[in-house]
């Protein structure tokens, strides 16, 4: 039976993660793949030695080393950023190798051109660890509630930020302090301006929004305002009047527009949303047919977003298995197939 091989593509924290899991999750993946899922190769220009345990792992600095290799599969990019992933990703696609991906500064402004090119290719792309780290996020929004009208998305999804307000919340301690605090626990942005800015919230709420609606959301469409401006004082006023301040992204449909923002909000301390605290998320669609779905769990880290990347590799290998790419995440993304009247986003 032939063996599904994998590149990856970065070696940080959640490439750390993929590959502890593929390793550590092995048998299980053997079983429920029914073949091997073998980490074939690493490229990162930053590491000069993967741990003992990746022996077998072939490492190098460039990533051409994997596109060249016919026996790779699957491409997985999780070095982040617009480019050079952005090219890296193109490259695989041309070379008809499935990609995975974290990327949602990426998706959000380029998965036009990546899902276009992909759908040309007959390859598919996944993207489950790029909203709500190791929640199924993606996979519920575009399998479970498929059969769905969405009508609203609210949620937390940046760890980072909402660690920071946990923080300011419970033991007043300053902002700055925590943020140093959360980068060294590995929930942060390269650059953690995304996540206080709330640019990485709008980044997943843009993705979220593309498959609920069909619509191709630009982060210009939403309205952003971060937690950096917030102040302890804030916080003790919102105590009093029974509220605590959490960083939202909301994307109501109103039939003929959607409305998206990303702010601080005052919520309710007995609502769900006021309760999820540290680094976890919570994201909840309200669908028409079947009601609020509330989904929780660490939206940030080494092996639960690792476990994310990993679903996506095991998805794609059942299908090279089967022999049947399904091309439908592709073309979930794209307007052109959804079928129903264009929805116009607020400007
Ligand atoms: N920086 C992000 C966060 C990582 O803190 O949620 C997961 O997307």
């Amino acid at each position: 039976m032939k063996h599904i091989r994998v590149g990856l593509i970065g070696f940080g924290t959640v490439g750390s993660g993929l590959a502890r899991t593929l390793f550590e999750q092995q048998e299980r993946l053997r079983r429920k793949v029914g073949t091997d899922i073998v980490l074939a190769r690493v490229a990162d220009i930053n590491i000069n030695a993967l741990p003992d345990q990746f022996s077998n792992v072939i490492l190098s600095r460039d990533a051409n080393d994997i596109f060249a290799d016919p026996t790779i599969d699957i491409v997985v990019e999780l070095i982040g950023g617009i480019e050079p992933a952005r090219s890296f990703i193109l490259k695989a696609i041309a070379g008809g190798k499935h990609v995975v991906t974290a990327n949602k500064a990426l998706l959000s402004i380029h998965g036009r051109e990546i899902f276009d090119a992909a759908v040309a290719k007959g390859v598919e792309v996944g993207f489950e660890a790029s909203v709500g780290g190791g929640i199924p996020v993606i996979k519920s929004l575009k399998e479970g509630l498929v059969a769905n009208r969405i009508e609203a998305i609210q949620g937390i999804m940046n760890g980072t930020a909402n660690y920071i307000l946990t923080q300011m919340t419970d033991h007043g301690t300053p902002f700055a302090e925590v943020l140093k605090d959360a980068q060294a626990k590995g929930f942060a942005e390269a650059d953690p301006t995304y996540d206080v800015e709330g640019i990485d919230t709008a980044h997943k709420l843009a993705i979220l929004m593309t498959i609920a609606y069909g619509l191709h959301v630009k982060l210009d469409d939403i309205t952003v305002e971060g937690i950096s401006s917030i102040r302890p004082i804030d916080i003790d006023f919102a105590r009093e009047f029974g509220y605590r301040i959490k960083l939202l992204a909301i994307s109501r449909n109103h039939g003929d527009h959607v409305e998206a923002r990303v702010h601080p909000t005052m919520v309710p301390v007995d609502h769900m949303l006021a309760n999820i605290n540290g680094a976890f998320n919570a994201i909840q669609f309200t669908g028409d047919t079947v009601g609020d779905v509330l989904l929780y769990g660490l939206g940030a880290g080494m092996m639960p977003t690792g476990s994310a990347v990993a679903a996506d590799v095991v998805d794609i290998g059942r299908d090279i298995i089967a022999g049947s790419i399904n091309r439908v995440p592709a073309l979930s993304y794209l307007p052109q197939y959804i079928g129903e009247p264009a929805i116009t986003p607020m400007s």
